[in-house]
């Protein structure tokens, strides 16, 4: 259902590879709400990945940039607001990569070449999208800018490895760089923590099955889906949400403020039984 809440907004969307994408269900519903934009992911990902099925049904423009390259940003801008038409009003880095989680290192004995590459792909290019951006001056007043983050940046969670410290660094991008953006020309910056999510970046985290279901028991309202991601940021986007900066919001169905629920309880409780019947058979 449409409100028109993204109406007349111009927009660029980085890090929509399939339909399973976070960035791809928030593209959809920004299609949906009035909003035209460009869409932006890697080379590589646009040969393997289905953005140019989406950006046929979006009506948007599809621009290649690796987000950690300065001069591929710059082109995003310059491109983005020919296309457009005009300045943009909101972006979103939806990009995460970790090279030591995808060749299984373990945080004890990490590969530092990857470890940079980790920091560089998944935090310094939210720094570099925003720096290139005020430069430009390419986003209007009140423009919102949204990056995804994950609660690995407050609380220890097994296997999510390097990507913990780049999402701590990326939610503390948003408050250093809100403050100087938002003084300077109004513009909001952001962060979502998402519940986790299958998708192709979230299937790379270890044992996501048990974590989903962990974090599905142990929130109050269930995990959010990449759906209901799609609609909060929708409002960040819009002008319902003016005055939310250098935030870092949980969209996590009440998870991160749980220590224990009935259904993770019942649940520890049956599995401690299980333990005591096969130690007494
Ligand atoms: N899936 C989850 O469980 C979950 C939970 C919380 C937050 N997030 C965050 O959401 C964001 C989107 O991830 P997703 O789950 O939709 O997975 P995804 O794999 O669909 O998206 C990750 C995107 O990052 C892009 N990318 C990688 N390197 C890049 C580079 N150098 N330049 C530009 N783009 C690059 C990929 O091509 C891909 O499109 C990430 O920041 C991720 O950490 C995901």
């Amino acid at each position: 259902m449409s409100n028109n809440l993204l109406k007349g907004k111009k927009g660029i969307i980085f890090g929509a590879l399939d339909n399973k994408s976070i960035a791809w269900k928030i593209a959809a519903r920004a299609h949906e709400e009035g909003a035209v934009f460009t869409l932006s992911n890697t080379p590589i990902a646009l040969r393997f990945g289905e953005i140019h099925q989406l950006a046929s049904t979006c009506n948007a423009e599809v621009i290649p940039a690796d987000a950690t390259s300065i001069k591929d940003l710059e082109h995003v801008f310059t491109q983005s607001m020919e296309v457009l038409g005009g300045k943009i009003d909101f972006v979103l880095h939806s990009i995460g990569m970790s090279l030591n989680v995808r060749k299984q290192k373990v945080y004890d004995d990490i590969d530092y070449d990857y470890f940079h590459k980790t920091i560089d792909i998944s935090a310094l290019s939210f720094h570099k999208m925003l720096q290139v951006a005020k430069k430009m001056d390419a986003i209007n007043e009140w423009g919102s800018v949204l990056a995804l983050s994950y609660i690995a940046a407050q609380r220890t969670l097994v296997g999510y490895n390097d990507m913990a410290d780049a999402k701590a660094l990326l939610e503390s991008i948003a408050r250093s760089f809100g403050y100087i953006y938002g003084r300077e020309k109004h513009v909001r910056i952001n962060t979502i923590s998402q519940s986790p999510t299958r998708t192709t970046a979230g299937s790379g985290i270890k044992g996501i099955d048990g974590l989903l279901d962990f974090t599905e028991r142990m929130s109050p309202l269930g995990n959010a889906t990449a759906d209901e991601c799609a609609d909060f940021s929708i409002v960040l986007f819009s002008d319902l949400s003016r005055k939310v900066t250098m935030q870092n919001i949980y969209h996590d169905g009440g998870f991160s403020s749980m220590a224990m629920s009935l259904k993770a309880m019942t649940q520890y409780n049956k599995c401690l039984e299980d333990d005591e019947d096969r130690a007494n058979a």
